[in-house]
């Protein structure tokens, strides 16, 4: 039985790491489930899986929480980042999965890795905004960071086996999102509602809107960047948008390995849970003659400017991602709450970055400081007006 510590239990991946976990009751164990606000869901989580111990945003929603857990057996309920971090090393777990969603899970998945503990790796920010401090203290414990986004676990898979210095080149897909085909003018005018409607899976708010930008993509970028060691430039991006090739290695023999499968969030949960074994999953099985046509095309940095600060992002290195990071969660967030136009999700990672002199990536209180720094900075922009003046 493999013992289980998922951070975000309650979003998208939250649950389907659960419906994994439930589809193996003789497989794993949960001993830990950190989450946010939402408190009937987790309540349902404690009441099927018993964890023991739980933790949620503020202490606020954890008298919430105390109201609706179950009183017998019931978890040791605490709150914040503290609690986050505690769930994560002190539930009694062996893997941590990291799906919260932001640079809030930086601090808890630093914690597991600090601990000695492999972590199951859906949040991506967390390697966007520290990169580099991640994976020495995961290289210092000796742990394993296994990746759970579809594109990333499907160039971890292409790997197996093979030896680094053969890779050429790593390609990303990206579905495209809704506005693929959009022109600028139309782009200009999208709305939350239109954004959230992703054709191909379905995630939670933040990443779908990341998706509709591509500045998902930009994230993974980095993401693969950090994760396999590689310079951001050996990295590309194909559009491929019926999501069935999750990513492609390219070796120096000019082979191409890829991973395919349907666009079912559960695979790659399931190969993180399990790796290096394979477990079934009641999931329909691919139909290549059914999919019919698999079509590949370079993306539109006019259109789609966010991939390219992606990599300028990178290129600079230091904490320039995490200021990327944290300025596109403030711009999206202000997005979904319509204070922002879709467009200027961009324009306001691209000011934010403007106006930051960069560093060396050095401690977790620089990152978080610098992360701190730029969310009041593009705060200001967008509610300060600062977009505008640039946008002439
Ligand atoms: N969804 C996908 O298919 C997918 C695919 C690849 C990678 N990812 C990555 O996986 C991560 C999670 O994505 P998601 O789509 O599952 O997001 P989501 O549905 O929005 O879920 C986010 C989770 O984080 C929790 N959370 C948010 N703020 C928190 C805070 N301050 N303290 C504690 N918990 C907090 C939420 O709790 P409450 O809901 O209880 O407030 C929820 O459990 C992201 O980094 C995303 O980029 C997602």
């Amino acid at each position: 039985m493999k013992r289980l510590a998922i951070l975000g239990s309650t979003g998208s991946i939250g649950q389907s790491t659960l419906a994994v976990v439930a589809e193996h009751p003789d497989e794993f164990v949960v001993t830990g489930l950190a989450a946010g606000q939402n408190v009937k869901v987790l309540a349902e989580q404690i009441r099927q899986f018993r964890p023991a111990m739980v933790s949620v945003q503020n202490e606020a929603v954890a008298a919430q929480l105390r109201e609706l857990a179950p009183r017998e057996d019931a978890p040791k309920i605490l709150w914040g980042p503290a609690g986050a971090r505690e769930v994560a090393v002190a539930s009694g777990a062996d893997l941590v999965v990291s799906a919260m969603v932001g640079a809030v899970g930086l601090e808890p998945t630093l914690a597991a890795i600090d601990a000695g503990l492999p972590v199951a790796l859906a949040n991506k920010e967390t390697l966007v905004a520290a990169g580099s401090l991640v994976m020495a203290a995961a290289r210092e414990k000796g742990v394993a960071i296994i990746p759970v986004d579809s594109e990333h676990s499907a160039i971890f898979q292409a790997l197996h086996g093979q030896r680094r210095e053969d890779v050429r080149r790593l390609w990303l897909t990206a579905s495209g999102g809704p506005f693929r085909a959009w022109d600028l003018e139309r782009l200009g005018q999208v709305t939350a509602a239109q954004a959230l409607k992703h054709p191909n899976w379905s995630m939670g708010p933040k990443i779908t809107i990341d998706s509709a930008t591509m500045m998902n993509k930009a994230l993974e970028v980095i993401e693969a960047s950090v994760l396999f060691g590689l310079s951001v430039d050996k990295v590309g991006v194909y559009i491929h948008p019926q999501s069935i090739v999750h990513s492609l290695v390219e070796f120096v023999d000019g082979s191409v390995l890829a991973q395919l499968g349907v666009p079912d969030m559960r695979l790659p949960i399931a190969y993180a849970l399990s790796y290096p074994r394979r477990l079934p999953l009641n999931s329909p099985p691919l139909d290549l003659c059914q999919v019919g046509r698999l079509t590949f095309e370079i993306p539109d940095t006019e259109r789609f400017p966010g991939l390219a600060l992606g990599y300028a992002a990178a290129r600079a290195g230091g904490t320039m991602p995490a200021v990327l990071n944290a300025a596109n969660e403030m711009a999206v967030a202000a997005f979904l709450k319509g204070r922002l136009a879709f467009m200027d999700i961009p324009k306001t990672v691209a000011a934010t970055m403007d106006s930051h002199r960069h560093q060396p990536l050095e401690s977790l209180e620089q990152v978080l400081a610098v992360n701190r720094w730029a969310r009041d900075f593009a705060h200001g922009l967008i509610n300060g007006g600062g977009l505008g003046a640039r946008r002439g």
